[in-house]
């Protein structure tokens, strides 16, 4: 595959510029097309509408919403692009993308770089016909600087929720400060504006992030049931270094993701499951690097799973790997469906 080529001079150059050349090419369709097999077995019925595989790449990754149509040929089956913010915004200062080697890791402290709500509208209207049977989400947040976040917020939804099948309410960005205020004490001044604002068939899901005390969590979750949010996503980044790590760059400030986030994001996932059950789905994002790990949240009680700092480590077969791998469990199991998966190691 071209992409083994180029591994070695695409992690050479810094890793910001690294990104902007690989969001380039493809938009010039150098990643040869791969069809899924296997949906039968794969497809997952998450909030009355059906994913063709539980495998989706994690917000970040294609914050303009520029090349979300070319990840569903690579197996993803769902795209969560963002976050997207009302006014476009530059983000904090490079560099701020650090690449921990040792550790399979990142760290980033971009700050919701991003073209803006007007304009990634376009970007998606411009695809609208290119992604189903796939599903699209839209992460969504407030400028640095505005004087009314929440209104941000709502401004997004009320923009983007038509033309996206999920949005994802991004709480837990460790590079916004004060955003986590909104994972605790200002939650209900949030979700409850949120709730007026919400066209019944839109599915929100909350994305929270893997720092939160375990009776900060548990709270945190019941309000997102009582305010009937349709989702939450576990987790975003760590601001936490109690992992281990010995890159060198592991006292960058920003969140870190990839491998020392595997174990933390799966324990929050199998938490989350005990509390929640079934009543509200889950989504597990946090150092999936194979079909292994993919397995684990699943059982530990996610309906589906993200990827994103995997992708950079294992390149763009990673997805069709998984895809490959779960399928593979499942026959060696005798089970039909993933949904049978879930949560079954409770
Ligand atoms: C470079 C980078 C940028 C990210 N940007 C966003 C973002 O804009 N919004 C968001 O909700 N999560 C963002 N994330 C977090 C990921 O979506 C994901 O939750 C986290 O990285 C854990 O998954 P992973 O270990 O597979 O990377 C970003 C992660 C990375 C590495």
């Amino acid at each position: 595959m071209i992409y083994n080529l180029l591994k070695p001079l695409i992690w050479k150059i810094d890793p910001e510029k690294a990104h902007e050349l690989v969001i380039k090419l493809l938009k010039l369709n150098f990643l040869s097309e791969y069809t899924l097999d296997d949906t039968e077995l794969l497809n997952v019925k998450l909030c009355n509408q059906t994913f063709p595989t539980p495998v989706g790449l994690a917000a970040g990754f294609d914050k303009n919403f520029e090349v979300f149509d070319k990840m569903f040929n690579l197996g993803f089956g769902f795209v969560e692009g963002g976050t997207v913010t009302p006014l476009p915004q530059s983000g904090n200062p490079k560099p701020r993308i650090f690449r921990l080697i040792e550790d399979e890791a990142l760290i980033n402290r971009l700050g919701f770089n991003n073209d803006g709500l007007e304009i990634i509208k376009k970007n998606i209207i411009n695809k609208l016909d290119r992604f189903k049977p796939n599903k699209l989400g839209v992460n969504i947040g407030p400028n640095k600087d505005s004087h009314n976040r929440i209104s941000d917020y709502i401004k997004c939804y009320k923009s983007l929720a038509k033309y996206s099948d999920y949005i994802t309410i991004n709480i837990s960005s460790p590079n916004t400060p004060n955003l986590r205020n909104f994972e605790n004490s200002e939650i209900d001044d949030l979700l409850s504006e949120i709730n007026l604002n919400k066209k019944n068939e839109k599915n929100i899901f909350i994305k929270l992030s893997p720092d939160l005390d375990v009776k900060t969590f548990e709270k945190t979750l019941d309000k997102i049931l009582s305010y009937k949010m349709n989702g939450i996503i576990l987790t975003n980044t760590t601001i936490s270094r109690n992992n281990n790590l010995t890159s060198s760059l592991s006292t960058e400030e920003g969140g870190l993701s990839g491998k020392p986030l595997t174990r933390t994001s799966l324990e929050r996932i199998s938490l989350a499951y005990k509390l929640v059950g079934s009543d509200i789905p889950i989504i597990g994002v946090g150092g999936i690097f194979n079909s292994n790990d993919a397995i684990d949240k699943i059982k530990a009680g996610a309906s589906a799973i993200q990827i994103y700092t995997g992708l950079i480590y294992k390149g763009p077969g990673i997805a069709r790997d998984i895809n490959k791998g779960i399928s593979e469990y499942l026959k060696r199991n005798g089970m039909t469906n993933v949904m049978q998966l879930i949560g079954t190691s409770h």
